[in-house]
């Protein structure tokens, strides 16, 4: 196998999203019955809501020792605003396991010096020994995390302006007249990267092209998460919708796609 088979990311197409959602909610559990003190990156957005529904309650499965960081958040948005992604976690996830508070992390919005909570993230990343299992969805316009297109490959947790496609995907998750924050605090591409395994997963027409874009286009800034084939253990889980516009016959022949039941 050459080093460029060995950067291809495997994709598995389920029927339907829920079908995706459970395989993906498998792997996690399997994950942390395997290394209880796994250190996981957790991803919010409509994707993976499935995802944390099906974690919950599964009494082979103890959160205790288990590390969690997430990819972003709002800037400018407390942690009990009901659109920020620390509300997100607690409402869909944290509030129904048995994780130790202390050690969930989510990127600080709310803080008055961005930067410096931009570094103190990394720096606690790294004292967790780094991201074991990565959990990503993928934008619209190709984003992971809130890494617009144009980001660097090699960018780590900052501010980031939001494009107008993401605000106005993201507008739903506000209360009516409410306009979504113009920036977040986002893990950046490299810091994303260094995760030791990292899964996509994409459901719904809306992110075929993203997809298409991702796996089977250029290696480009202008696709953020075309950089995933920078890494030699991505996974991704889609639906039959998000794969429509793959060339599975060209995905199969390389070895990359595969149907799940
Ligand atoms: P979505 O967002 O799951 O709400 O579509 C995914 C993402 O932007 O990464």
């Amino acid at each position: 196998m050459s080093a460029n088979d060995m950067r291809r990311p495997s994709v598995k197409i389920h029927q339907t999203a829920e079908l995706a959602c459970e395989a993906v909610a498998e792997l996690i559990a399997g994950r942390i019955r395997r290394e209880p003190s796994v250190t996981l990156g957790l991803a919010t957005g409509a994707t993976p809501r499935m995802v944390y529904k099906s974690l919950i309650g599964r009494s082979d499965v103890s959160w205790r020792a288990v590390r969690c960081f997430n990819l972003d958040e709002y800037v400018g948005l407390a942690p009990d605003h009901p659109a920020s992604f620390a509300y997100y976690m607690r409402d869909l996830l944290f509030d129904h396991i048995d994780i130790d508070p202390g050690q969930v992390h989510i990127p600080d919005g709310s803080a008055s010096d961005i930067e410096a909570a931009a570094s103190a993230y990394e720096e606690k990343i790294a004292e967790n020994g780094g991201i074991a299992l990565q959990l990503l969805g993928i934008g619209r316009n190709g984003h992971i995390g809130f890494n617009e297109p144009g980001s660097a490959h090699d960018s780590r947790t900052r501010e980031v302006l939001l494009t107008q496609s993401t605000i106005d995907a993201n507008r739903r998750d506000f209360p009516e007249g409410e306009t979504p924050p113009a920036t977040a605090l986002t893990m950046g591409i490299g810091t994303i990267l260094e995760a030791r395994e990292i899964v996509l997963l994409a459901t719904g027409s809306a992110k075929a092209e993203a997809l298409a874009a991702a796996l089977q286009g250029p290696v480009s800034l202008d696709c953020p998460a075309s950089a995933l084939w920078r890494h030699g253990a991505v996974s991704v889980f889609c639906d039959e919708a998000a794969a429509e516009k793959l060339n599975i016959e060209t995905l199969k022949g390389r070895g990359s796609a595969s149907a799940a039941a």
